[in-house]
């Protein structure tokens, strides 16, 4: 079969790379790709992830038997919609049930109305509105704008003087432009982070395994909320208790609710969770992998991920999962110094070789290229903030640790900032 993937970032190269080594698949094509995905599979850098006809042109020209769209943007633009209306088989959410992502008021809303644990909220079209709440929660809060932001919306704020600067830039100097017109603020919960990602046919539900990412920009989670640094799987404080409460109080009443709310969740289902003594409550519902978190899980995972992303894309999505999950990986992130605010493009990248993977090889890391592009003569050079994700598996999350900064070590460009605590959290405890 032919599989179409739909994006390109980090994810989309992790989910080709992924598909790419099923028995079922002759050839894995990408829209628009990324010159890491490039090195391997036929890419169309001229069609963009959003744009719904040349995608559907595309799906026709190249007789594609599955499209899985891997970012939020194209999912809220209704491209699994519209892939669907022409026949073909899209593994992918809905524009409506993509509403759980593209907007934080309706997500929230959404959970009040079914019962799902998650932080007191407010939302307001009004500064002034804004700041009067953020004043009655004693100024302590998070400040998030509504619509889409690519994770860089959100502002955590300490004191009430951060709260109305945050709710300044975001609402009156416009900093995200429309999509700070709008605002959510949120009591601050205090705990531990973790990702829980499901398959779902919006009804059966396989889970892949437990992961957490590193939000911040700099070491000991300081600086700026990016798209993420790195991430690793498993992770410790997703207990198999915790597990079945997430299971039991989340994820099946969020899916069963998009149902009875007539927009049946097909796709993946992407909880962030903040957990506090074993008690698991939403921060906030993604409607797609998670960004550098399906980087781990895909190295981990053992077994063929095709014929769950076909039920899923069919409707019958059986639970008997058949993959299993192999020791830990950790994923690092070089990124572009600067990011996530401004930073320079066009430098050389050393360490990788014609293919994009690391040279000279590990066959314990892969490299999934997010913002590189082939540079003029030969090789790769940064075109964006996070630049690769360097991702390593291990016997365990330390080995996989050592295994992933030690292939850091290897590749260099100009102004490289990576984290280097990545999976401190589940080695410290
Ligand atoms: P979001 O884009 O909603 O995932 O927010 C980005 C990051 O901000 C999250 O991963 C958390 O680290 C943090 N965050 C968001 N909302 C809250 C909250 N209500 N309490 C504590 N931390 C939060
Ligand atoms: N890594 C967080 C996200 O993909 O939203």
């Amino acid at each position: 079969m032919k599989v179409l993937v739909v994006g390109s970032a980090g994810r989309e190269h992790a989910l080709a790379w992924k598909i790419g080594q099923s028995p079922l698949v002759d050839e894995v094509i990408a829209a628009p790709g990324n010159a890491g995905i490039a090195a391997s599979s036929r890419c169309f850098p001229d069609v963009a992830d959003t744009d719904l006809d040349a995608l559907a042109r595309l799906a026709r020209d190249e007789d594609i038997d599955l499209a899985v769209v891997g970012p939020e943007a194209p999912l809220a633009a209704g491209v699994s919609d519209r892939l669907r209306e022409e026949g073909f088989a899209v593994f992918g959410v809905s524009q409506s049930a993509a509403r759980l992502e593209s907007s934080k008021r309706f997500a929230k809303d959404f959970m009040q109305r079914h019962g799902i644990p998650t932080a007191a909220h407010g939302s307001f079209d009004d500064p002034d509105a804004a700041v009067a709440y953020a004043r009655q929660l004693g100024g302590r809060c998070v400040i998030k704008a509504d619509g889409l932001a690519a994770g860089k919306g959100v502002a955590m704020c300490e004191t009430l003087a951060d709260a109305e600067r945050a709710i300044a830039e975001t609402m009156r100097e416009r900093r995200f432009g429309a999509s700070g017109d709008s605002v959510v603020i949120e009591e601050w919960m205090e705990g531990e982070e973790a990702s829980y990602i499901v398959l779902t046919d919006g009804e059966h539900v396989v889970p892949m395994a437990s992961s957490q990412d590193h939000k911040r920009a700099l070491d000991g989670d300081r600086g700026e909320n990016t798209g993420g640094m790195g991430a690793y799987s498993p992770a410790p404080v997703v207990t198999e208790a915790c597990e079945k409460r997430i299971l039991e109080e989340i994820v099946h009443p969020a899916i069963r609710g998009m149902r009875e709310e007539g927009a049946p969740f097909r796709g993946v289902l992407y909880v962030g969770l903040m957990i506090a003594d074993g008690t698991p409550r939403v921060v906030e519902f993604n409607v797609r992998f998670g960004d550098p978190e399906v980087q781990a899980l895909v190295v981990r995972m053992q077994g063929d991920l095709v014929p769950l992303l076909q039920g899923v894309a069919s409707g019958r999505l059986d639970p008997g999962s058949p993959l299993s999950w192999g020791d830990a990986a950790v994923c690092v992130v070089m990124a572009s110094g600067g990011y996530p605010r401004s930073f320079e493009k066009g430098k050389p990248i050393s360490g990788i070789d014609a293919s994009g993977q690391l040279s000279p090889a590990d066959p314990n890391v892969a490299i999934f290229h997010a913002g590189t592009r082939a540079r003029e003569g030969a090789g790769f050079e940064t075109s964006g903030g996070r630049v690769v994700a360097v991702t390593a598996r291990g016997g365990d999350v330390r080995e996989a640790r050592d295994n992933a900064y030690r292939a850091v070590e290897q590749i260099h460009f100009d102004g490289a900032h990576a984290r280097r605590d990545i999976a401190n959290r589940a080695l410290d405890r």
